[in-house]
């Protein structure tokens, strides 16, 4: 009989997008370790040859504790092994900080494969330290592996579009979430051995944490419902809106932040509109002097926090939600307004309308299918949108494999190629 071969992954998690695409690839590595350390008698056939050790990098892209701390403990991600600590600045000084201290951890740790997840300055900055690393004289690197493939907005002036162009070409194997991926590396020349069709990881982690989320304390606390958790029926629960926005194209110029508050003011007189605020989205509400379009709805002991109804006609401003919390204000939302990424997708899931606020998406299975519409950044595009959304009762569909077994088809392919390494690497010493 065979002995198990130990193989080491590499994860890089930077941002707060990051974190849900990324858990249930970690949790699947402890589950097949599991399983090959509880099969001895299997040891020696297919996949269960293979030990994987897991190396998880946190770059601190994100580093409130808000913002990435929150959703290691929601998501039951274990400590980093390596905490880079590379923190803010602009695009060019932030991906150069994080390519200088990645080098040093990937000589050190020299993984056989590095997963890098989703289109944020950490998921391009570490691939191109992979791509460019020379172990040995040979210039043997790791593998790559990219998941969250292949999507497209063919909006250049948006940097994860530059970040997923250039991560795509760089990596070895693609993880595609939608069709229309497959199509985009096609079409832009990526090999078909390369490219693999396996569903949504962010769908995995959603369906995980489902249950628990309808538990969550959050819609109380905000004043939305008398219940703590989900009543059966969910009747006793406020109407509400969700909001958020953080594009820099949205918020950075004064002009086109003010439209888009402007756009939201008769949603705002017909429900309480809930906006979990981003830290770059807060620091320009405050540059702009536009507090007076908010409200701010907590901090203050339960007995004297003020209800959503008072703050009527203005929008409810509240700190950024950890995982559960916000994945709770989701699914009972009335509508939610948006332009991340990420949530036109999480909403498509859940089967709620989501108003995308940006002229165009590189998720289009979440509006062919979904439950997404695409507003522009106009007040009229958006008030048209909203209105929409709250008097359409469109049935939506779940996006093929959308299943909540992404993960463990990933980590099925990332054996396979480990597995083959190990054989060709077995070859070339026989000869
Ligand atoms: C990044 C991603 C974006 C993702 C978003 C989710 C890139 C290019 N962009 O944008 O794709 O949708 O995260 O949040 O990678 N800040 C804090 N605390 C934090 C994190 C950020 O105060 O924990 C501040 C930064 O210092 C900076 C601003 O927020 O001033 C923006 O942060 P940054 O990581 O540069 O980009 P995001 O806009 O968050």
């Amino acid at each position: 009989m065979e002995s198990v071969k130990t193989k080491k992954i590499m994860i890089v998690v930077g941002a707060r997008p990051n974190f849900m695409k990324a858990a249930p690839i970690i949790a699947g590595i402890r589950d097949h370790n599991e399983r090959v350390a509880g099969s001895p008698s299997r040891a020696g056939s297919g996949h269960s040859q293979i030990a994987l050790q897991c190396v998880l990098v946190h770059t601190g892209q994100h580093y409130d504790a808000a913002m990435s701390d929150q959703f290691f403990a929601d998501l039951r991600i274990p400590k980093p092994d390596v905490h880079l600590g590379v923190g803010g600045g602009s695009h060019a000084a932030q991906t150069a900080e994080i390519m200088k201290r990645f080098e040093e951890a990937l000589e050190r740790e020299k993984p056989d494969l590095l997963i890098v997840v989703g289109d944020v300055n950490s998921t391009l900055a570490c691939a191109l330290v992979a791509a460019k690393i020379s172990y040995d004289k040979s210039g043997s690197r790791p593998l790559i592996a990219h998941v969250e493939a292949g999507l497209r907005s063919f909006d250049r002036g948006m940097p994860e579009e530059i970040n997923r162009i250039v991560t795509d070409h760089l990596a070895d194997l693609l993880f595609v979430t939608e069709e229309s991926g497959v199509k985009n590396l096609r079409q832009e020349g990526v090999e078909d051995h390369k490219i693999h069709f396996v569903g949504n990881t962010m769908i995995d982690s959603l369906l995980a944490f489902k249950d628990q989320a309808r538990r969550s304390p959050i819609l109380r606390a905000l004043g939305l419902s008398a219940n703590e958790g989900l009543s059966e029926s969910g009747s006793s629960i406020t109407p509400f809106a969700l909001l958020t926005l953080h594009r820099p194209s949205n918020v950075d110029e004064r002009e086109g932040f003010l439209n888009i508050l402007e756009g939201l003011n008769e949603l705002a007189s017909i429900c309480p509109i809930i906006f979990p605020v981003h830290p770059r989205t807060r620091k320009k509400i405050a540059d702009f002097g536009f507090e007076d379009f908010f409200f701010r709805l907590e901090g203050t002991e339960h007995s004297t926090r003020p209800s959503p109804q008072e703050g009527k006609g203005r929008i409810c401003l509240i700190d950024p939600l950890g995982y559960i919390d916000f994945l709770c204000l989701m699914e009972h939302a009335a509508v939610v307004v948006t332009d991340s990424g990420g949530i036109q997708e999480e909403t498509t899931c859940l089967g709620v309308p989501c108003v995308t606020v940006r002229e165009n998406t590189e998720r289009p299975v979440t509006i062919e299918v979904g439950t997404n519409v695409l507003a522009g950044t106009s007040a009229t595009g958006i008030r048209k949108a909203v209105r929409q959304q709250l008097e359409s009762k469109r049935e939506a569909a779940v996006p093929e494999a959308w299943d909540g077994k992404s993960a463990e088809r990933i980590l099925g392919v990332i054996c396979d190629q480990l597995l083959k390494q190990e054989e060709k690497l077995l070859a070339s010493v026989i000869e």
